[in-house]
């Protein structure tokens, strides 16, 4: 069972950082002390001002090193630590709504589809009239049941993802929009065919792409969604521009609290070092542009970094 890393015995917790700034203020204290008391008998003849000047700079210098060790390099170490947090408990998250969505289909799915048609069987059977009406009643109700499940079955992580990859699997998500004729999408694979890349990579950019769609199409009243999967210098990109009604300013300031779609998409693709961008004016659409850092060797960047666990999802 995935139990939590603890916090309390990491080395780079920052309630335990109470010693550093006392640490620094006592070598600042120490240093200024030695060279105010050596600098003028080392060098008598400078004027004052320039013994000031040489005491700041020898300060400065001295001290450079002690705040780089003291400050930056834990906190580099706590920012890397972060994401590579942020990265695990993404990764279990898709790894449990896979089972889930799997279970869902495969489970009670089968077993839901099993009832309804039995359900068909008594039906065709004469009946006296009060069971024949509960059983229309019963119909009905483990129909939509099933349609429910279907769409969460659909909305969950597909098993096609882990499977055949992310060009088969955006286009199945793609297809769950079709049926409304005032909106279309147009899917642009530009990589080499039923590439694969690391799963960490495809499902980041499947939830991506699949969130900035739906806003799309949810928010912006777009007529036209454009999506292109490309390769970069740095490692793959993702686009997708709408011709909706925009919007001015930050989306999620606007936007009551319990909006996370957007803060979802910086989550992930800042957990894999990527960048995310989202320009949009009033009336002119809205365009997300997602860089992951990929080396084109199976890694996403994270992977390389830590030299950990396979980038899984
Ligand atoms: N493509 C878009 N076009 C217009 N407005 C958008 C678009 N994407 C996001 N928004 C605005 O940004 C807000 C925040 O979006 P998001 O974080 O995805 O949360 P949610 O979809 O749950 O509202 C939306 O409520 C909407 O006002
Ligand atoms: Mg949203």
């Amino acid at each position: 069972m995935f139990r939590p890393p603890s916090f309390r015995s990491s080395p780079d917790q920052p309630s335990r950082w109470w010693w550093r700034p006392f640490v620094f203020l006592a070598l600042a204290f120490a240093t200024e002390l030695a060279i105010m008391q050596g600098l003028p008998l080392l060098l008598p003849q400078l004027p004052w001002w320039q013994l000031a000047a040489l005491d700041a700079g020898l300060l400065t210098v001295l001290l450079a090193a002690p705040a780089w060790l003291l400050f930056v390099v834990p906190l580099e170490r706590l920012s890397t630590a972060r994401g590579r947090l942020l990265h695990r408990v993404l990764s279990i998250q898709e790894e449990e709504q896979e089972r889930i969505t799997r279970d869902l289909h495969d489970g009670i799915g089968q077993s839901l589809t099993a009832m309804l048609m039995q359900l068909r069987l008594m039906q065709s059977e004469p009946l006296p009239p009060t069971v024949d009406r509960q059983l229309v009643d019963l119909r009905t109700l483990v129909g939509s049941t099933v349609e429910e499940l279907r769409r969460m079955v659909r909305e969950g992580r597909p098993p096609v993802l882990s499977d055949l990859g992310l060009q088969p699997a955006l286009q199945q998500r793609f297809a769950s929009f079709v049926g409304n004729d005032d909106f279309s999408i147009r899917f642009d694979w530009r990589l080499p065919e039923a590439s694969r890349l690391p799963p960490a990579v495809e499902t980041a950019i499947y939830r991506i792409v699949g969130e900035a769609v739906t806003n799309a199409a949810k928010h912006a009243g777009a007529s036209t969604v454009q999506v292109m999967i490309s390769r970069c210098v740095a490692g793959v990109q993702a686009q997708i521009v709408d011709d909706g009604r925009g919007f001015v300013g930050r989306p999620n300031a606007a936007a009551d609290r319990q909006s996370f779609g957007i803060l979802g998409m910086r989550e992930r693709a800042s957990a894999l070092g990527g960048s995310l961008r989202i320009e949009s004016q009033p009336g002119r659409g809205t365009t997300v542009e997602v860089i992951i850092p990929y080396d084109g060797a199976g890694h996403s960047s994270l992977c390389c970094l830590g030299g950990e666990e396979s980038a899984d999802g």
